[in-house]
């Protein structure tokens, strides 16, 4: 359960009449227990308690007090040792009036009317599972009003299934963004009596609900009309007390939709909560999912916290703001032309969802411009930063919506906070009818129309924003000129699963400038279009991304096309963990990249496992996100360095009927000569590392008639033949015709391979790569290299090739992806003598010889991310020193040391393949 799911359950559970003997079971069940679970606690089988309650191991003892004895009970649950020895996290007791608990590691306690306990639903969540208990908390309030307006939205769409259709979705999105207006204007004065829009609701609507949407339809409609046009549009008096708002969002026709009594009920439930405590950034992004059939489910949890949206923000302009506002310490003039200088900043969110990135920019900008007011001497001065500066384009028409909503709620909190709420209210009303965020795919949209490089464009007024046709969209930015800065975290989607709209979108930006694009991930046509709209005016972008822009295939693609279009490396932030709070999602590995023409600083910065960040500033930063040139890697077909040629194993494409495991060999019965003709050891990546050999039927075209007159082997032809035919693909289809073999192989080598895994663990210091023996067929996720001449496995189990693997492949997961076209024959190696080659097969023995002398230790247990037996490290120390030496006369420092190392000979030999001609971007694209 996810915690709007979890707030939704606990709110619904303190609805209930409270029946003791249920509650504690209930309670357990709102906070995600299973069903068997709770039997079991039920029938006492895991119920730990001494004292009459409920007490689940490692969770939470719960003890129903009779009335007026909660604190006394409360008092024995703490003192009870089956709390202690249950290692209970949570004391509660409640006698159906009041309930208390405790929060038995951090001391914390809370005390409150039964009724109101889930709004202390954050302080529970760790029963639950849920860790980023803080976040959580400090969102309590967006958490609370996305659960209760998810409930009203699907309420709605039950008792109107027509608003549910395409051609009204549109009406709906629009219909709730006014809704959490008015909620959020009668909490904060905006409509000058508080509660003044749930309350009219609540008295003018009959209590069978059947007029409330006549009701609300009437308020509408006073937003929306003037304070000279009021008497004309004859408005009941009741409604007259609301103000004139419209901005676009209450202009057009009121439609609302029919409310049920639940629907009734939810509204005014809404209208309940303390609105004052919005945060626009966090709620705009959870409330935008329930317009979203699919995303409903995780309600918004997966929403870009604070932090993160500042890792982009930050270093893209935010510091060099704050450094100017440090720097001017009290000098006036200093102050002022910072200023004025933020006055005419434009930030861009070009995938801008609900806004968050924009609130937040909009927010930190408020926040140095009232610092400066107030050194100035000015406190409480207008602000100069326009809402209408802060722009984005957004494909999703109700997150559109909210984004412009928060961003409004941004402003008036902002003026609250430093100029009083006086001023704040003075000024909001009406709206401002422009239309800054577009909605529209930002790949198929001119970012010069939306976000125009001069103040030249069309200024419009709106009459209904959401349905100004795109190409109008243009307005002029208050305050001319200035800076802008593109950010944001586009939908990243790696080339599997594209859709085909997103396969055409990728294909429109690239298709003119390379005929690789169709490798490319989703986020990299965002890059593209911010450095084709940084050639006309002065701009700088920092998007989230996926890390595989700035690895394997993709770097030899992309960043060519950025570096001729002007654009460097402005900053990078390395790859991390981009948790969030969905259900089932363990978050993602990403990056952040800032790419700018004018950036004189280059700051490569990371953050650690434990959070914590480090930098460094650098003359250049490479692609792959290293100090280095721009130097990129492209993959090929034969080694640069004249390596001997690496194939990948052979691809059985056979359902697993090929495949045998000893049990499977006995149930062929065959003879041992039969064995002997058709069984082969068969070796995968995965089984070398776990040391886990199988076999396979591996056999002869030539004594394929032979075989197949064993009954248990046809068996098996006959069904890798059906499976064959039932493919979708036509090379599968066609591999049906020699159902006896693997669907591609290779010839069988008799003597020993170098089998190296394509899929290796980051974790591990080194490529688990090794020797199997003559006769082993080698499948496709490991590639082969003969094993007769030792002293390439010298190279492959460097230190100094992993550092290679992990710059230029790509990394899924917390996995390397090794292939032969980049990891290897892209590798540069300076010239080898025979005395080196000597040299290395010794050292690579050394290491070979280690490994057996562990024997049955497996590849696996021997390169744990704990670390290699000291002797084993000792032998790769001596390789290192080997293979190293070969470079640079000694061991390198570090691993940065070795991929600036290799990036560079990799640039001097591509310059020397080609003939010399021009070294940066010669590399074969
Ligand atoms: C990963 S979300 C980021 C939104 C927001 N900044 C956040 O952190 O939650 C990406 C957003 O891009 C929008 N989007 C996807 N494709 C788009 C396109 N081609 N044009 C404009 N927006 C798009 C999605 O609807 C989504 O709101």
């Amino acid at each position: 359960m996810n915690a709007v799911e979890i707030e939704e359950a606990v709110t619904e559970l303190a609805e209930l009449p409270f029946d003791g003997e249920r509650f504690p079971y209930q309670f357990l069940e709102a906070f995600g227990n299973k069903e068997a679970t709770i039997k079991r606690l039920r029938a006492g089988a895991t119920n730990r308690s001494d004292i009459g309650g409920v007490l689940q191991t490692n969770n939470i003892h719960i003890a129903v007090a009779s009335s007026g004895d909660v604190s006394a009970t409360l008092a024995r649950l703490k003192a009870s040792p089956a709390t202690t020895k249950a290692k209970a996290k949570f004391v509660l007791a409640t006698d159906g009036t009041m309930l208390e608990a405790e929060d038995l590691d951090s001391g914390e306690t809370i005390s409150c009317d039964y009724a109101d306990f889930p709004n202390h639903f954050g302080f529970f969540l760790p029963l639950a599972g849920i860790t980023t208990v803080k976040q959580v908390r400090d969102s309590a309030f967006d958490i609370r009003a996305t659960s209760r307006l998810n409930r009203l939205y699907l309420q709605l769409l039950k008792d109107n299934p027509e608003w549910g259709a395409a051609e009204r979705r549109h009406d709906m999105n629009h219909f709730m963004a006014r809704l959490i207006f008015c909620f959020f204007a009668e909490h904060t004065g905006i409509f000058n009596d508080a509660g003044l829009f749930t309350n009219t609701v609540d008295q003018m609507s009959a209590k069978d609900s059947s007029n409330t949407h006549d009701v609300i339809e009437t308020l509408f409609r006073a937003m929306n009309t003037k304070p000279t046009e009021r008497i004309a549009e004859a408005l009941p008096r009741w409604a007259v007390a609301f103000p004139y708002v419209n901005g676009g969002l209450f202009s057009g026709l009121p439609n609302v939709p029919l409310f049920s009594r639940i629907a009734r009920s939810y509204f005014l439930s809404i209208g309940a909560l303390p609105w004052t405590k919005i945060n626009p950034d966090i709620f705009g992004s959870m409330i935008q999912a329930v317009a979203d059939a699919e995303e409903r489910e995780s309600l918004g949890m997966h929403y870009t916290s604070v932090p993160n949206i500042l890792k982009v923000l930050d270093p893209l302009l935010l510091d060099d703001l704050r450094s100017q506002l440090k720097e001017a310490e009290a000098n006036s003039r200093k102050l002022f032309n910072l200023r004025n200088r933020m006055a005419r900043i434009r930030v861009f969110d070009p995938a801008c969802g609900s806004g968050n990135f924009l609130v937040i920019a909009y927010k930190e900008m408020r926040a140095i411009e009232a610092e400066i007011d107030q050194r100035r001497g000015e406190p409480g001065r207008a602000s100069a930063i326009p809402l209408t500066n802060f722009r984005g384009i957004e494909l999703r028409d109700f997150a559109a919506e909210i984004a412009r909503l928060a961003l409004i709620i941004a402003e008036f909190q902002c003026d609250v906070l430093y100029r009083g709420k006086q001023l704040a209210l003075a000024e909001f009303l009406p709206l401002d009818a422009q239309n800054w965020i577009t909605r529209g795919n930002a790949l198929s949209l001119d970012w010069l129309t939306i976000c125009p490089p001069t103040g030249t464009g069309v200024r419009l007024r709106a009459d209904d924003l959401f349905s100004t046709p795109l190409d109008q969209a243009q307005i002029d930015f208050e305050n001319e000129g200035g800076e802008t800065y593109i950010c944001g975290n586009p939908p990243y989607q790696g080339t599997r699963g594209q859709s085909d709209a997103v396969k055409s979108d990728i294909g429109r930006v690239f298709s003119s400038r390379t005929d690789k694009w169709k490798i490319l991930d989703y986020v990299a046509a965002w890059f593209m279009k911010a450095a084709e709209y940084a050639t006309a005016t002065e701009s700088a972008a920092a998007f989230v991304a996926t890390t595989s822009i700035c690895q394997g295939e993709q770097v030899a693609v992309l960043w060519p096309l950025l570096f001729e279009a002007g654009q460097k490396l402005a900053f990078a932030h390395t790859a991390f963990h981009w948790a969030n709070l969905a259900r089932g999602n363990a978050g993602v590995t990403v990056v952040i990249l800032g790419i700018s023409s004018q950036s004189r600083t280059r700051r490569l910065i990371r953050s650690a496992a434990d959070g914590s960040v480090s930098e460094m500033q650098v003359p250049n930063i490479s692609p792959y996100l290293v100090p280095g040139s721009d130097m990129v890697v492209a993959a090929r077909s034969v080694s640069i360095a004249g390596l001997p040629p690496m194939a990948r194993g052979n691809s059985p494409t056979d359902g697993g009927h090929l495949l045998l495991d000893s049990n499977d060999i006995e149930a062929l019965g065959l003879t041992a000569e039969q064995e002997r003709e058709f069984l082969r050891p068969f070796v995968g990546g995965q089984a070398l590392i776990d040391g886990n050999p199988r076999f396979c039927l591996w056999i002869d075209d030539k004594a394929a008639d032979h075989a197949a007159q064993i009954p248990s082997i046809r068996d098996r032809i006959d069904r890798v033949r059906r499976f064959r035919l039932e493919s979708k693909k036509a090379s599968t289809v066609k591999a049906a015709r020699w159902p006896h073999r693997f669907d591609e192989r290779k010839p069988l080598s008799e003597t020993p391979l170098i089998c190296v895994p394509i899929t290796t663990s980051q974790s591990r210091a080194y490529l688990p790569a090794g020797l199997v023996p003559g006769g082993t067929v080698v499948s496709n996720n490991a590639f082969t290299l003969p094993g007769r001449v030792l002293w390439p496995l010298a190279l492959i189990l460097s230190r100094l090739n992993l550092a290679w693997v992990a710059a230029v492949c790509v990394r899924k997961r917390m996995d390397y992806r090794y292939t032969n076209r980049l990891a290897w024959n892209a590798l540069p190696v300076p010239p080898l003598t025979g005395k080196m080659k000597e040299d290395m097969k010794r050292s690579a023995e050394l290491i070979l010889m280690t490994r057996e002398t562990y024997f049955p230790a497996t590849l696996a247990d021997l390169y744990s991310p704990r670390g290699l037996p000291r002797d084993l490290q000792a032998a790769h120390d001596a390789n290192d020193e080997v293979v190293e030496r070969l470079y640079i006369g000694r061991r390198f420092k570090n691993d940065s040391e070795r991929l600036e190392h290799l990036l560079g000979l990799y640039s001097k030999m591509i310059v020397r393949k080609s003939g010399g001609e021009s070294g940066k971007m010669a590399a074969e694209r």
